[in-house]
């Protein structure tokens, strides 16, 4: 836990949140974040003041935009203090963002609320940082935390070949990543006793967008080193390579699951 913070705490800061964004677009901090909310947005069926907990919300891409265009209430969390901070300041300086979004500091392993508290729980590129036994925790809380009738989206990175390589394992251990296989994510959520409605590999389009983030980052290099110090851009700039490389070897994917409470 501690050990979690203080890697997040590292790894997000006000410079490394701005080339995250720049690599993936305004309001996101995670590969085709844009493309994936306005995809499942209108799965979700949220109506005016539908409550929607975005668990690891980062900088709230997400958050913004189901309040603006759904009249959701949405609360995010995420256990880095610097999104939180970022998502807050950008909830309080827009007119949708100040009464519908809300940004709090929060270790999800640690998270508690009311019973049947949110119409919709959002989990994008969150879990995959955390052991199975903390995945599994979060997501059975988030079952009961859901109103009857209220749905999940899980969306996250998946392992597709077990490929047996010391650098793959080593990068993956650094940066506090968790695969498991497509199969064994849709297992822990029938678990937990939800009832998965729209399954969906997107690994083909993760490949794609790695890819067009790769190639718009390094071209435009000299304008985004004039606000992103160098170390902070060759850093970011080495693990969407690595990132982009070990997806396109089919490591990994990416999927999300679209899963409901049963009864209403
Ligand atoms: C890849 S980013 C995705 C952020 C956001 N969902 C997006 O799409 O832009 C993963 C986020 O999960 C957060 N996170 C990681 N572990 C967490 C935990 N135990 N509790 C809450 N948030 C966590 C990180 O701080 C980070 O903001």
């Amino acid at each position: 836990m501690e050990e979690d913070k203080a890697f997040f705490s590292e790894l997000y800061t006000e410079d490394s949140i701005a080339a995250f964004e720049k690599l993936n677009g305004v309001g996101y901090i995670g590969s085709q974040g844009k493309a994936f909310t306005e995809e499942v947005a209108p799965l979700l069926g949220l109506k005016e003041g539908d409550r929607v907990l975005d668990i690891g919300s980062g900088i709230g891409g997400m958050a913004f935009h189901l309040a603006k265009f759904y009249g959701a209430d949405v609360l995010g969390v995420d256990i880095s203090a610097a999104v939180v901070k970022v998502g807050s300041e950008r909830a309080a300086s827009t007119d949708v963002g100040k009464g519908n979004v809300k940004f709090e500091i929060c270790d999800a392993t640690q998270a508690d609320f009311p019973s049947c508290t949110f119409d919709v729980i959002v989990m994008r590129s969150a879990l995959m940082h955390l052991p199975y036994d903390k995945k599994y925790k979060v997501v059975e809380n988030s079952f009961r935390w859901l109103k009857p009738g209220g749905r999940l989206i899980l969306n996250d990175i998946h392992t597709i070949k077990e490929i047996p390589d010391a650098a793959l394992q080593d990068h993956m251990k650094k940066r506090h990543w968790y695969l498991l296989s497509f199969e064994k994510n849709l297992q822990y959520l029938e678990r937990a006793g939800y009832r998965c409605v729209t399954i969906k590999d997107k690994s083909k389009e993760y490949v794609e967008s790695l890819t067009d983030e790769l190639i718009q980052f390094e071209a435009k290099q000299e304008e985004l080193l004039k606000d992103i110090p160098k170390g902070i851009f060759e850093v970011t700039l080495s693990h969407w390579k690595w990132k982009q490389e070990w997806a396109t070897k089919q490591a990994f994917g990416e999927f999300y699951i679209l899963a409901e409470k049963r009864g209403a």
